[in-house]
């Protein structure tokens, strides 16, 4: 038992701070066109788009706004024909991992020659050149900031499908922490549940005895525990909210990931939840995560009683009883940040068994977690207990 061998190169640049968006001019090349990616006008309500574009001075720029919560491939082909017909050479995104997965697929779709979706169908594995960009991230969450992955999705054939690529890396990402002060309630939660659930995928698997990527995992699940409510509870709270913006920036920037065996089956399943009921990403998790660890406690003992222990605190010799408790205080959590942990919270019913495992079959989606043992009919069993 030891750390899997590992390679671990992140090259991003993180500028963190308040009134940093003004080095928006020392990172962007003097003579680039730049085309500003946004959502559906978020940034433009909250300033951070006028203070964004006042940074880039007498740059030329363009805005493509309309990338939506669980940005489209649709939607993103647009601002590639934009670029295309245009010559933008230089892409920011200004918006949460929606607008920054849409970014990241749009810099590598400009040169891809032939039928972009396959892109998506890859894996992103077939990207071969990008056009450069970096980032202005407005909501803690996905890690997209620092990470080369991406999730798109396509309406029409109801695919929600990751991308991967070490030229997805964004060559920087600017955190000013006042810039999420405009985030409604429902979305720091959101936050804070899937950054916890990205800890957890790269921890919650069989101890190998990684002392490095565990005590940094478990000092990020306490560090969301204590700051994710202080910040829900007080939006303008800016210790709170700058600990909280770094943690979920930590939870996936590969290195807590380093040298462990993941699991990521909680996020697979939850993005068919996604595509075919729109419930938000990290309500997705929240409903899942619970379910799995039950259904997988024999596979993930271990880990399981050293959460308990070490993020909950709980104690005794009692096992089975420290895993049951963990299992109900993650569930605890996410209810105590006003997230709903039950599919039928979402007027989900029991016909979604059936549909979730279609497309995980369709998807070939179909050895999910750290052992690749969590079939379709697993899944099944998981979905049935979110109900
Ligand atoms: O569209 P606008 O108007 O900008 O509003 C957004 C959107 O409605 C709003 N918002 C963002 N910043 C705001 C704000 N509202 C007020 N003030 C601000 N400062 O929040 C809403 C949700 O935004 P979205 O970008 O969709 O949320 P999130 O950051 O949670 O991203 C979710 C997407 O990321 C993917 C998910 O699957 C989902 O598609 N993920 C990406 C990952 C990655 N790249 O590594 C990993 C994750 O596991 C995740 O799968
Ligand atoms: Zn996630």
């Amino acid at each position: 038992m030891a750390l899997q061998n590992f390679e671990f190169c992140n090259p991003t640049r993180i500028v963190f701070g308040q009134e940093t968006i003004k080095k928006l001019d020392d990172l962007i090349p003097a003579t680039a066109k730049v085309l500003i990616i946004i959502g559906g006008g978020s940034v433009r309500k909250n300033r951070t788009l006028s203070e964004v574009e006042a940074a880039l001075g007498n740059r030329q720029f363009a805005v493509f706004e309309g990338i939506e919560p669980n940005p489209t491939f649709e939607t993103s082909m647009k601002a590639v024909e934009k670029i295309r017909q245009e010559n933008f050479d230089f892409l920011l995104g200004v918006g949460g991992g929606s607008v920054m997965d849409a970014t990241k697929f749009i810099a590598g779709a400009v040169h891809y020659k032939g039928d972009a979706w396959e892109i998506v169908t890859n894996g992103g594995s077939n990207i071969t050149s990008v056009v450069p960009f970096g980032f202005v991230p407005t909501l803690p969450a996905t890690g997209s900031e620092m990470n080369c992955g991406g999730v798109i999705s396509r309406k029409s054939t109801n695919d929600k499908l990751p991308i991967h690529n070490d030229l997805l890396y964004p060559l920087f990402s600017i955190l000013d922490p006042t810039k999420t002060y405009s985030l409604p309630k429902n979305q720091v939660a959101n936050g804070v549940a899937d950054a916890f659930v990205h800890i957890m995928e790269q921890y919650l698997t069989y101890p190998i005895h990684a002392a490095v990527p565990d005590r940094f995992a478990e000092g990020l699940l306490l560090t969301l525990i204590e700051e994710g409510p202080r910040t829900l509870n007080n939006p303008e709270d800016y210790e709170a909210r700058a600990n909280f913006i770094w943690a979920a920036t930590m939870a996936l920037n590969g290195l807590i990931g380093a040298g462990v065996p993941q699991d990521w089956a909680t996020h697979m399943i939850g993005h068919e939840l996604t595509i075919l009921y729109g419930i938000d990403h990290g309500r997705t998790l929240s409903i899942l995560l619970p379910s799995l660890m039950n259904e997988m406690r024999k596979d993930k003992h271990g880990k399981l009683v050293q959460y308990g222990r070490r993020v909950w605190g709980l104690q005794g010799n009692d096992e089975e009883k420290i895993i049951d408790e963990a299992i109900a205080k993650t569930r605890a959590f996410f209810e105590s940040l006003g997230i709903q942990t039950y599919l039928k919270d979402y007027d989900v019913d029991s016909s979604a068994v059936n549909k979730v495992v279609e497309q995980l079959n369709r998807h070939q989606l179909t050895a999910l977690g750290e052992k690749g043992n969590i079939s379709p009919e697993v899944a099944r069993r998981i979905v049935e207990a979110s109900l």
